[in-house]
Parts: C-alpha cells; sequence; structure tokens
C-alpha cells in the first residue's frame, strides 16, 4: 500500500457489509483511521475488529444515517476519538423493489430516507468539521440506477436519481470550503443487498438470476466490492484533486450500450 490517506480520518456509513466493508479495509490500508459507522452494532464491530487486528485504526459506531440525532453523534465521535475528519463516504443505502404500482409507501419512505436524508443528514453534520481539517472529501453512492430505468426498482432508481443530484449541488456549495464532493454510481456487485433482487430475478433461481444479471454486462462479470472500494479511494484521496460534481460510473460498461 502507498499511504495515500495517511493521517486523514474517514467516516465511512454502512462500512459493516459489501462495499463500505471493503472501503474501510482499503482506507485504513492507505493509512486512515475509519470510522466504521453501521445501523447493525455488530457488523460495525466486526468491520473495525478486522482493521485493528490488522494494524490499523479504527472504531465502530453504530448509527442510523436518517435519524438526524444519530449522524450527528457519528460525527462528533470520529472527531472526539480520531480529533479531525477529512473524509466522509456516504456509502449506506438500501433498495425498494415494485414498480410504483406495486412499491408500499413505506418502502418509499425508507428508501428516501436512507439513501437521500441520510446522505443529507450526514453531510451537513461533516461540513464543519472537515472544513475545520482544511478540507477534503465527500463520496456519495449513487448506481447505475440513477441512470437507466431498471425494472421494478421505482422507488430505488428515484434515490438514487436524487443523490446524484444532490452531489452536483453539493460540489458548488461546498467548493469554497474546499471540499470536493463526488458520487460513484456502481454496476450490479454481488453483496447481501442485491441477492433478493437477484433470486427474484431469476424466479427464485439465485444462479439464474444472476446469469440473466452478467447478461447485460459487456465485461462478462458482475462487479466486486473491492473494484467500487478503490474508486471511492481514489475519490477520497488528492489523486482526484481536480474532481468535484463528477458522477463516476463503475459498471462493466453496462450503461455505455
Ligand atoms: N451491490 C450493488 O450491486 C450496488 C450497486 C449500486 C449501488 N449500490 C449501493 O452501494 C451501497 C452499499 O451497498 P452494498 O451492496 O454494499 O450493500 P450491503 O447491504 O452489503 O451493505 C449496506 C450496509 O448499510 C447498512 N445500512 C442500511 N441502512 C442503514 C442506515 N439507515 N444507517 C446506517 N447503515 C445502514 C446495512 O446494515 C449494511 O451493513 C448502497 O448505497 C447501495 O445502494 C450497490
Amino acid at each position: 500500500m502507498t499511504g495515500r490517506l495517511d493521517g486523514k480520518v474517514a467516516l465511512i456509513t454502512g462500512a459493516g457489509s459489501g462495499i463500505g466493508q471493503a472501503a474501510a479495509e482499503l482506507f485504513a490500508a492507505e493509512g486512515a483511521a475509519v470510522v466504521v459507522a453501521d445501523l447493525r452494532a455488530e457488523a460495525a464491530e466486526e468491520t473495525a475488529l478486522k482493521i485493528t487486528k490488522g494494524g490499523g485504526k479504527a472504531i465502530a459506531v453504530p448509527v442510523d444515517v436518517a435519524v438526524a440525532e444519530q449522524a450527528e453523534s457519528a460525527v462528533a465521535r470520529a472527531v472526539a476519538e480520531f480529533g479531525r475528519l477529512d473524509v466522509l463516504y456516504n456509502n449506506a443505502g438500501v433498495d425498494s423493489s415494485g414498480s410504483v404500482a406495486e412499491a408500499t409507501e413505506a418502502d418509499w419512505d425508507r428508501c428516501f430516507a436512507v439513501n437521500v436524508k441520510g446522505t443529507f443528514l450526514c453531510s451537513r453534520a461533516a461540513v464543519p468539521r472537515i472544513a475545520e481539517s482544511g478540507g477534503g472529501a465527500i463520496i456519495n453512492q449513487g448506481s447505475v440506477a440513477a441512470l437507466v430505468g431498471i425494472r421494478n426498482f421505482a422507488a430505488y432508481c428515484a434515490a438514487k436519481g436524487a443523490v446524484v443530484s444532490l452531489t452536483r449541488s453539493m460540489a458548488l456549495d461546498l467548493a469554497s470550503h474546499r471540499i470536493r464532493v463526488n458520487a460513484i454510481c456502481p454496476g450490479t456487485v454481488f453483496t447481501p443487498l442485491m441477492e433478493p433482487m437477484l433470486r427474484a430475478r431469476g424466479g427464485g433461481d439465485l444462479e439464474a438470476g444472476l446469469a440473466m444479471t452478467v447478461a447485460k454486462y459487456p465485461i462478462g462479470r458482475l462487479g466486486t466490492p473491492e473494484e467500487i472500494a478503490r474508486v471511492a479511494l481514489f475519490l477520497a484521496s488528492d489523486d482526484s484533486s481536480f474532481l468535484t460534481g463528477s458522477i463516476v460510473t463503475a459498471d462493466g460498461g453496462m450503461t455505455a450500450q
């Protein structure tokens, strides 16, 4: 590893699983002290323990990003523990299935509460602290669902579209604070989030759902959490010092068709 985040403090939401967990491990390996924030306290503890056992710096913080006080206290804990905050990765997300004819109001509200409001609340809490550090980076987790329609995922597509729009607006507002704001739009990555969707697509057969999904990817396979984590590392580090307001698609060519 090359120490690309030496001396930096990064808060990653949804870091108890999948892409967030891979990013927590990679950021720590690159020298960052990582605040592993997740709704599931045990999952956050497991990720943090893995990092500290490997000689890295991490703490676990239980948080529901959709609750303002909890977002505030996660940021406060980062600064109390590590003295500063440089990077926020708004990765926590939930999906929601169904067309507009089928989706429930409760699913729609939760999808927006976690994906969109959670991004707003964590960013609002973090911006003053990142500005105090002299600037830094915020990375928002979009999806290819923000860029193309996906059948039976109405709320998720709409919520990720909002995250992409919010990213552009934040980039303008925060440039004067020396905070760069970019979004990643990953294609399908096999994580616990995606398993129910892949199973449903295959009519209950996971292997069939996987094969149907892979067929949409010119590169001939799905992505891995580590591949998305490496994009996040680029956006968190000075390697991307001239990027702000960018929507970085990482999808094996899926939206190029
Ligand atoms: N996996 C994919 O194919 C894919 C594709 C595009 C975008 N994404 C996005 O990437 C992000 C991570 O997805 P993943 O596939 O790693 O999912 P995952 O389910 O493996 O991990 C998501 C984590 O977020 C946590 N979480 C859920 N709600 C939360 C809340 N309210 N507060 C705090 N933590 C919460 C969960 O406990 C879980 O640990 C999500 O925003 C997702 O929408 C995923």
